[in-house]
């Protein structure tokens, strides 16, 4: 199934599953979501302090009880800095986030924290600080940022002396920013607009690990392009490359954001065992290029 190594130093599946949905499931279905996921290669989980106000953590954190020695076996990401009505990025609220991450997940350390957005306001130093604290303490092994563009991501790397190894973004088929302006350059085009930094380069410069949020969805929050009227030409090249490699236009949008060589990881929000099982095998698939970019060109995307 192959592996990616995150930061070249953490390995993980290619997808990741996404916890941000999981409040919506009592415990049983949240079981059988986790072990799907696991029976179909996937072993990393990604959380954030805020989805359902802590309760997917909640959740997740009591199917882990209930399975000896499953902590081990999964990487295990979290994210925090999102309050309500604004961003805190300060060590002491860093610190305090991630104890009550690890308390509701019922663990002794994560794998992975992520600053889950920029925070205007935001000291490169005491994040720092908070960060070393917690590798010292052996609370987190490694952490990284969401959101952020280039210039952030080196802003905070100048103070902290660990790699940052991940930069969580939104990236999927019908949301291609962060390759729409490596395509358009020195274009007076809206696609040409670099609007964050370079940072797809810089990452990969840098061995920092791109995930892409929201696979499936267009817009912030939008809504889902799959089936959606606004994406028919995107819906018909997926559902063709589906038909060829005889697996689902949700598993043939992943495997179109996998065959990018940044390699990129996949965090699908899936809740639902059989879509989840249908999207693994994503893992196995190589598209083309020209598979690749007639599916770029499908969702409305110009080439110059
Ligand atoms: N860093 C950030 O700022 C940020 C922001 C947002 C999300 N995230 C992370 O990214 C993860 C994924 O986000 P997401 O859940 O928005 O991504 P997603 O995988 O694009 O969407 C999942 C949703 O789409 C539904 N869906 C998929 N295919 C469908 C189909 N054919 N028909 C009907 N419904 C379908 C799923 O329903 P079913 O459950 O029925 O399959 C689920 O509700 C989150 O869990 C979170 O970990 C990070």
């Amino acid at each position: 199934m192959g592996k990616l190594l995150l930061g070249n130093v953490l390995k993980g599946s290619k997808i990741a599953l996404g916890c941000m949905r999981m409040t919506a499931l009592d415990d049983a279905a949240a079981d059988r979501v986790v072990m799907t996921a696991l029976e179909n290669g996937i072993d990393y989980f990604d959380h954030a302090d805020i989805y359902g106000g802590g309760e997917s953590e909640n959740i997740f954190g009591r199917v882990l009880k209930n399975h000896h020695g499953l902590r081990e076996k999964i990487v295990l990401q979290s994210k925090c800095g999102i309050c309500k009505g604004y961003y805190d990025a300060s060590k002491a609220h860093i610190l305090e986030a991630a104890d009550g991450i690890l308390r509701r997940l019922g663990v002794d350390y994560l794998d992975v924290l992520l600053l889950h957005r920029p925070d205007a306001l935001m000291e490169p130093e005491e994040v720092a600080e908070a960060f070393e604290a917690l590798r010292r303490s052996g609370k987190v092994r490694y952490f990284g940022v969401s959101n952020e563009n280039a210039a952030q991501i080196r802003l905070l790397q100048s103070a902290f002396s660990s790699h940052l190894i991940i930069n969580q973004l939104q990236f999927g088929p019908a949301h291609t920013i962060i390759v729409d302006e490596g395509m358009n350059v020195n274009i007076h085009s809206n696609h040409a607009v670099v609007r964050d930094g370079g940072v797809l380069d810089y990452c990969r410069l840098n061995n920092i690990t791109i995930q892409a949020w929201s696979p499936f969805q267009y817009g912030m929050f939008e809504g889902l392009f799959i089936g959606s009227e606004k994406y028919v030409a995107l819906n018909t090249a997926l559902q063709e490359v589906a038909k060829n490699y005889e697996i689902t236009v949700e598993a043939a949008s992943v495997a179109w954001i996998l065959r990018h060589p940044a390699k990129i990881q996949t965090i699908v929000g899936s809740m639902n065992p059989d879509r989840i099982a249908h999207i693994a095998k994503a893992q196995q698939i190589h598209l083309s290029r020209q598979e690749w970019y007639k599916i770029y060109l499908a969702a409305g995307n110009p080439l110059p």
